[in-house]
Order: structure tokens, then C-alpha cells, then sequence
């Protein structure tokens, strides 16, 4: 059965990308910053062993090499979902700030350290794919309501590092999916999104699905509805 390693596995789409995966049949490495108070992750132990919980803290640039010393077999998925959306970083005036920093190291520099630790790990299985949670609010075209120089930054440059990968890793047989999964009501999404975690997730694991069958779709921005967004 084939094996994923989702980083924020938690609570918002993480958990619910756990949650359907482990229904499917799969194996699934579940990362995140607190294991132990993970109640809700936990409550999805199918207790066969298909559920592993390990520690993770994306703004610890070591946490993913740490991580691969205890994650060893093929990961047919690695998904770098883990992400953070600061306040201070919004308005124009003070968004230049340590808090900018913080977001760049979790939503950016982060899923390029997961890449790194475990390129070998996805290489050597079925699948191959790798996805990474971006955000519409990362394309500069799509831009017509100015602010969150923050998240916007360090999506655009989750982006960009996206398509690198694409080219770089393509002949490895790896393809990496740049996704936007809608506006989902989460605690970052809040209340009023426009998709609940079930019909993102879903949607989100049937372009993952085909990906697998397709290199045409590696290095590409998508909307969950399969749209291309433009850069
Ligand atoms: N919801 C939306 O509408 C939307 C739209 C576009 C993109 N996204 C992206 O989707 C991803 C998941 O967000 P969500 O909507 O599910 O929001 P969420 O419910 O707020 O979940 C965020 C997840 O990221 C984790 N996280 C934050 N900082 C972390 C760190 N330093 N180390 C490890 N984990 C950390 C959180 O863990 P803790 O519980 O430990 O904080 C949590 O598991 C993010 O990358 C977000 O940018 C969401």
C-alpha cells in the first residue's frame, strides 16, 4: 500500500488529507509539532500501524533532516502542507518584521528542506509525487487587492522553488504539484471559505492521482478545480 508523509497533519487540511488517505488503504507518516496533544490526528488510529505520528517544527530548519533519521522507507506522496498566515505581516507599514521572517522560513524555506531530506525516499517509490500547499494569494497576476506582503512573498517563492524542483528533479522520474486548495474553512481559511476540508482534500487527492498517471502536470500552479493559475 502506498505510503505519505504530510507535514500540519493536526488539523485543518493535513489532518483531513490523513484522514481520507488512511480510509483508502494508505500508510501514513503524520508530522507535526506536537504529537502528544494531536487528539484529533490520534483519533484517526485505524491501530494497525498505518498511522505514525513523529514531531515536527517547520521553523527549525534541521526538523526535516531529524525527521528522515526516523521516516526510512519509500514515500510514495510528500506532502508540505504545513503553513502559517501572520497578522503583523498584512497591512503596509510595519510587515517588514521578524514575523515576515518567521513566515518565509515556515511556508517557504521549510517545504525545500522536506524536498531535500527525503528526495531519495520519493524517488525510490511507486508513485513519486511531491505536493506542496501554495496559495492563490502567491500569484503576483492574480493580485488586485494589494497587502499580505508576507504570505503573498512567501508563496510566490514557494512557487518559484516549486518549478525548480519540477526541472530538477524530473529526471528522477519525481513530479511536483504546486496547489492552491481553494478557500477552505480552517482555522486559516476561517468561517466563511468556500469549501469545507472533505471536498478540498478530495479534490485535491483525484489531481494527485493524476499526476501519478502524468508527467504533464509536474511544475504546474493548480487550482483544486484543476484550472492552471497564472504565476
Ligand atoms: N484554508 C485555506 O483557505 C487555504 C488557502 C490557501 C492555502 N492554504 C494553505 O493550506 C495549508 C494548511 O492550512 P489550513 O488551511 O489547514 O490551516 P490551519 O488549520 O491553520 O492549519 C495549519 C497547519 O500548519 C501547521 N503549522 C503551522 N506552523 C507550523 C510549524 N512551524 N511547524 C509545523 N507545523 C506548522 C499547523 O500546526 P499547529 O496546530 O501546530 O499550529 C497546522 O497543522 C497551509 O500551507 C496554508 O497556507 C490554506
Amino acid at each position: 500500500m502506498p505510503h505519505a508523509l504530510i507535514t500540519g497533519a493536526n488539523r485543518g487540511l493535513g489532518l483531513e488529507h490523513t484522514r481520507q488517505l488512511l480510509e483508502r488503504g494508505w500508510t501514513i507518516s503524520a508530522a507535526c509539532r506536537d504529537p502528544q496533544g494531536a487528539e484529533e490526528l490520534k483519533a484517526l488510529d485505524p491501530d494497525d500501524g498505518r498511522l505514525r505520528l513523529f514531531a515536527y517544527d517547520a521553523s527549525d530548519l534541521t526538523a526535516a533532516a531529524t525527521l528522515a533519521k526516523s521516516v526510512s522507507e519509500p514515500i510514495d506522496l510528500l506532502f508540505a502542507n504545513a503553513g502559517m498566515m501572520s497578522p503583523q505581516t498584512r497591512g503596509f507599514g510595519s510587515a517588514a518584521s521578524e514575523s515576515m521572517i518567521d513566515e518565509l522560513r515556515v511556508n517557504t524555506v521549510a517545504p525545500l528542506a522536506l524536498v531535500e531530506a527525503f528526495v531519495d525516499q520519493v524517488e525510490a517509490s511507486e508513485m513519486k509525487v511531491i505536493a506542496l500547499q501554495s496559495s492563490r494569494m502567491g500569484s503576483i497576476a492574480d493580485n488586485d487587492s494589494g497587502g499580505g506582503y508576507g504570505y503573498r512573498s512567501s508563496k510566490a517563492a514557494l512557487n518559484a522553488i516549486g518549478k525548480s524542483l519540477s526541472i530538477d528533479l524530473a529526471p528522477r522520474g519525481v513530479s511536483v504539484l504546486i496547489l492552491h486548495p481553494g478557500w477552505v474553512k480552517t482555522r486559516m481559511g476561517g468561517q466563511n471559505g468556500l469549501l469545507t476540508v472533505e471536498e478540498s482534500v478530495s479534490a485535491q487527492l483525484d489531481l494527485i492521482a493524476r499526476a501519478y498517471q502524468t508527467d504533464a502536470m509536474s511544475g504546474r500552479f493548480f487550482h483544486v478545480s484543476g484550472e492552471d493559475l497564472p504565476w
